[in-house]
C-alpha cells in the first residue's frame, strides 16, 4: 500500500478514536453541562501544545460481554503539553466511554503518564470524571487504582500533582486526588464520596443527595478536601493556569520569577490594623499591601477561614503567605486551621517556596469539642511543619501573639530566620484580662473594690507584657518596625536568605502527628 494511503488510514483511525463514546454519549455529557475530556484538555493547555499518547490503546477484558466491545482509548486520554510555556503531563478520563470507568488498560495509560511526569520532573494534572472501578474487570481495576496510589505517593514532594474533579469520583477512586497536592472542584459538576447516597441509605437509613453529600461546595467549605472552587469549568481552568505560574516544575527548581511590581496604592498598610487588639480586620488586606501588585492567590478560601494561606510574590519571587484571620473567630488556631496551615507549610518547604507568616491570634481555641476532636495532635502538626521547614521563613507579628499560638506561628524558637514585630505587637503567655485574673486572683478578691483592683492589675500586666519590647530585649524578635517598613524588610530578608543553608541530621523520614 502506498504511504499516502497508509496516512489516510491513520487519519481515519484517529477520526474514529476522536468520536469518544459516540454521538449519544457526548450529547448526554453536554446535557449534564460538562465539557468532553478532549475539550477540557484543549481549554486548559496552551493552544496547539497537546500531544496525545496511547490513542489506540484498547481494553483487554473478555468477561461480562466485554469481548469484542470497542472502547476508544479505553476511556482515558493521556499526553503532554504546556501551560504558559511550562511543560505538564496530563490525563483526562472520558466519561462518554464506559462512564470513564477504570479497567486495567485505562489504569496502565494513567500510570504511564504518571511515570513520564516523574521521570521528566514536570507537573502532573489528572482530570477525574469516572464511574470508578470497571465492574467487569474485577480485581484488575482494583490493582490499577493501587498502582496509581503508589505513584501518587512516590511523586509526592518531587513534582506538583494537581487533581481536577469534573464529574463523579467515587469509592476508592477518591484517594488519588486526596494524595495529590491541589484538588479543584466545580459547582454542580464535581461529586466526591467514598460511599454514595444509595449505600448510605441501605446501611444507615440516612437520605441525602449526591450534591449535599459530596458536591463542590461541601468539599470547599466543610471537608477541606478541595483547595479551589469554581462556578464553571472554564473558571476552574483559569485557576489551574494561575496556580502553575506560582509553583516550580519540580522540587529541584524555584518557581518562575516575574517582573517585580509595587503593591497598589489603595492598600495603605498603616490604615488596615485597628489599634484595639479586639477589633477585627481582614488580614488579606495586609498581604495585599505587602505583595507585588497586591496580588494574592488564596487557597482553601472557604474552609477553616480563621487562617489564610496562599501564594503571592515579593520582588517577582513566589512566596507562601500564612496569616491568622482576625475576621473569623479572632484568628484562633483550631483543628482545621492547624491542618490547613501545616499542610501548606510542608508544600512550600517541599517546593522551595519561602514562607511569610503574619501573626495576630489569641492562641489555640479552648473547648470540649476541640479537645475531643484532637486539637493536641492537630495543633502539633503546625509546630512540626514549621520546625521541619528549611526554606527561608520570615515572620511579622502584627498584634496579638499569645501562648502556644505565638510559638506555633513560625516563632524564632521554631527557627524562623527573621522575626519582625510591629509596635502594636503583644507577646505574652495569654491576654492581659485572663492573665491578671489568674496571677492576681488573691489581691483582686481581697481588695475593697475588686473591680477597680482587677482593672489596675490588667493595666499593669498590659504595660509590662502587652508590647514587643520584652521579646525584643531577649532577641526573640529581631527588630520592631513601622508597618510601612514591612515590605522593604521582607524584600531584604528574602534577598539575604536566597543562599540559606539549613542542615538537619539524617533520618529516613520523620513521624509527623497525623
Ligand atoms: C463499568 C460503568 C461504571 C463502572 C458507569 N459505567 N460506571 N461501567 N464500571 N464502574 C457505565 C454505565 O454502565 C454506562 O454504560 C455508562 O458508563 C454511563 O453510565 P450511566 O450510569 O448511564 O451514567 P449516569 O446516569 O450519569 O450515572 C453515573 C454514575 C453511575 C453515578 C457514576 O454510572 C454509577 O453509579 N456507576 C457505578 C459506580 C460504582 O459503583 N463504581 C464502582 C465503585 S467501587 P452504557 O454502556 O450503558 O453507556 C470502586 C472501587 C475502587 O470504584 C477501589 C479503589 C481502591
Amino acid at each position: 500500500m502506498p504511504l499516502k494511503n497508509k496516512i489516510e488510514e491513520l487519519k481515519k483511525r484517529k477520526e474514529e478514536v476522536l468520536q469518544g463514546g459516540g454521538e449519544q454519549a457526548v450529547a448526554k455529557q453536554v446535557a449534564m453541562g460538562k465539557l468532553t475530556a478532549r475539550e477540557r484538555i484543549i481549554a486548559l493547555l496552551d493552544e496547539d501544545s497537546f500531544n496525545e499518547y496511547d490513542m489506540f490503546v484498547e481494553h483487554d477484558a473478555r468477561d461480562f460481554g466485554m469481548d469484542g466491545k470497542v472502547l476508544h482509548g479505553d476511556g482515558v486520554i493521556i499526553g503532554t503539553g504546556t501551560i504558559f510555556g511550562a511543560p505538564v503531563a496530563i490525563y483526562a478520563q472520558d466519561f462518554t466511554v464506559a462512564g470513564g470507568s477504570l479497567g486495567s488498560m485505562h489504569a496502565r495509560k494513567i500510570t504511564k503518564i504518571m511515570d513520564y511526569a516523574l521521570r521528566m520532573r514536570i507537573p502532573l494534572i489528572g482530570i477525574n470524571d469516572s464511574g470508578g472501578a470497571r465492574i467487569q474487570e474485577g480485581v484488575n481495576s482494583l490493582a490499577g487504582y493501587g498502582e496509581i496510589f503508589w505513584r501518587n505517593t512516590l511523586s509526592s514532594g518531587i513534582i506538583p500533582q494537581i487533581s481536577v474533579i469534573l464529574g463523579p469520583c467515587a469509592g476508592g477512586a477518591v484517594y488519588s486526588p486526596a494524595l495529590t497536592d491541589f484538588v479543584f472542584v466545580v459547582d454542580k459538576i464535581s461529586k466526591m464520596f467514598i460511599t454514595g447516597p444509595e449505600v448510605i441509605k441501605s446501611v444507615l437509613g440516612e437520605e441525602i443527595s449526591q450534591e449535599d453529600l459530596g458536591g463542590a461546595k461541601v468539599h470547599a467549605q466543610i471537608t477541606g478536601n478541595a483547595h479551589f472552587y469554581a462556578e464553571s469549568e472554564y473558571e476552574c481552568f483559569e485557576q489551574i493556569k494561575k496556580l502553575i505560574t506560582y509553583i516550580p516544575w519540580n522540587n529541584t527548581r524555584k518557581a518562575r520569577r516575574f517582573e517585580p511590581k509595587e503593591p497598589k496604592v489603595n492598600f495603605n498598610i498603616e490604615d488596615i490594623v485597628p489599634g484595639d487588639p479586639k477589633e477585627p480586620y481582614d488580614v488579606r488586606d495586609v498581604i495585599r499591601a505587602i505583595a507585588d501588585d497586591s496580588d494574592f492567590f488564596e487557597i482553601q478560601e472557604k474552609w477553616a477561614a480563621n487562617i489564610v494561606i496562599g501564594f503571592g510574590r515579593l520582588n517577582g519571587e513566589t512566596v507562601g503567605f500564612v496569616a491568622n484571620q482576625p475576621l473569623v473567630m479572632a484568628g484562633v488556631l483550631d483543628v482545621d486551621s492547624s491542618d490547613k496551615a501545616a499542610r501548606f507549610v510542608r508544600y512550600c518547604d517541599a517546593f522551595n517556596i519561602p514562607l511569610v507568616t503574619l501573626v495576630d491570634l489569641p492562641g489555640y481555641l479552648p473547648g470540649i469539642d476541640q479537645e475531643h476532636a484532637g486539637v493536641i495532635r492537630h495543633g502539633a502538626k503546625l509546630l512540626y511543619a514549621y520546625s521541619e521547614a528549611t526554606v527561608p521563613k520570615m515572620t511579622v507579628i502584627l498584634r496579638k501573639a499569645y501562648g502556644g499560638g505565638y510559638i506555633a506561628m513560625s516563632s524564632r524558637h521554631l527557627r524562623a530566620d527573621f522575626v519582625f514585630a510591629w509596635p502594636s505587637a503583644e507577646i505574652a503567655v495569654m491576654g492581659p484580662e485572663g492573665a491578671a485574673n489568674i496571677i492576681f486572683r488573691k489581691e483582686i478578691s481581697e481588695a475593697p473594690d475588686p473591680e477597680a483592683m482587677r482593672r489596675q492589675k490588667v493595666e499593669e500586666y498590659k504595660e509590662k507584657f502587652a508590647n514587643p519590647y520584652v521579646a525584643a530585649a531577649k532577641g526573640y524578635i529581631d527588630t520592631v518596625i513601622e508597618p510601612a517598613e514591612t515590605r522593604k524588610l521582607l524584600l531584604h530578608a528574602l534577598e539575604v536568605s536566597s543562599t540559606k543553608v539549613a542542615d538537619r541530621p539524617f533520618k529516613k523520614h520523620g513521624i509527623p502527628p497525623f
